[in-house]
């Protein structure tokens, strides 16, 4: 299968590199020219925390080329998926302009899954190409990138895919789609536990949830995620969080699950040892998804006039920070 990744962070080099490793033509699109040039002639090194042997890919069985030059690449030679790994203000800020020379292909040309945390992103996409399929996915797997070339995947998880509903408010039944299907089966040849999903929208929203509750309290206090539970102060500031954005859910009709705050202790509890993806944005001097995670329980909170002072001021420190 030929693949687009556009995004070379902890996800992006963990996709390429199981994805060239198991026979796929895979174009990585990097932000920044030394990763690119890194990348051919170092190659892209998959390491594991579990003491497995890293695996080496050599830069000239996949290409790496800076964002820049996607629509040309892409027109040229269309691919069969294009896999957005990009963070959120990437996403919202740098790739509109890359992407809108594809806005008028026709609609079975453009295929895009996207794997951002935090919502706003597929309705920005179905604006700014209105013809391409559009796929979101949701994903527990736990990458962490160790320099420009490597990535360590520190924990197995899943990666669920389903249809973004809200194109033409209409749905399809995603287990009969075949090119989502050849995908699932690319993923799981690749090494990934993946499956399809007609609730993908949920799944979004109940990560929402979590990542509302535990990224931006572990980027201010700097902690890795099991360190909340280590104190009651700490616990009742999630509780606080977690009360406001269910009311959130309510007003907006967003359905959650009835374990959903115990599955947030769960998280935490499962994950003790990581650093949250919003701590190592912070840590490395990076913007955080903040604005699509907590700012959009904001906005949803805005339109139906519920109160959520404490997801205001959460924002507004780690905006600070
Ligand atoms: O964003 C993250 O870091 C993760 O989604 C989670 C679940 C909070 C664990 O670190």
């Amino acid at each position: 299968m030929k693949i687009d990744i556009i995004g070379a962070g902890s996800l992006g080099l963990l996709l390429a590199g199981r994805l060239t490793q198991s026979g796929n033509d895979v174009r990585l699109w990097c932000r920044g020219g030394e990763q690119c040039r890194k990348l051919k002639d170092e190659g892209l090194t998959v390491s594991y925390e579990d003491g497995r042997d890293p695996t080496s890919i050599s830069g000239d069985r996949f290409m790496s080329a800076p964002i820049e030059g996607f629509a040309d690449a892409y027109l040229r030679e269309p691919s069969d998926w294009i896999i957005v790994t990009v963070k959120q203000d990437i996403l919202h800020n740098v790739l509109p302009e890359f992407l809108s020379p594809l806005k008028d292909l026709r609609e079975q040309q453009v295929h895009i899954i996207c794997f951002q945390n935090g919502i706003g992103h597929m309705e920005m996409l179905s604006n700014l190409l209105p013809k391409a399929n559009l796929y979101a996915a949701v994903t527990t797997e736990a990458a962490k990138r160790k320099s420009l070339t490597e990535v360590i995947h520190a924990g197995a998880g899943e990666v669920w895919i389903g249809e973004w509903s809200l194109k033409n408010g209409q749905t399809h039944n995603i287990h009969t789609d075949l090119q989502v299907n050849y995908l699932i089966e690319v993923l799981i040849m690749a090494g990934f536990s993946a499956f399809l999903s007609n609730e993908v929208d949920t799944m979004i929203y109940r990560k929402l949830l979590i990542n509302a509750v535990i990224n931006p309290l572990t980027a201010i206090w700097r902690i890795p995620n099991g360190e909340l539970l280590a104190s009651e102060e700490r616990l009742q500031l999630m509780k606080e969080l977690f009360r406001e954005a269910t009311m959130v859910y309510d007003a907006c009709g967003v359905t959650y699950d009835h374990d959903a705050w115990d599955n947030i202790l769960k998280v935490c509890r499962t994950t003790a040892g990581n650093t949250s993806s919003m701590l190592a944005d912070v840590l490395a001097s990076r913007s955080t998804e903040i604005r699509w995670i907590n700012g959009s329980l904001v906005e949803m909170a805005e339109r139906t006039g519920t109160l959520v002072p404490l997801h205001r001021l959460i924002c507004q420190l780690v905006e600070g920070i």
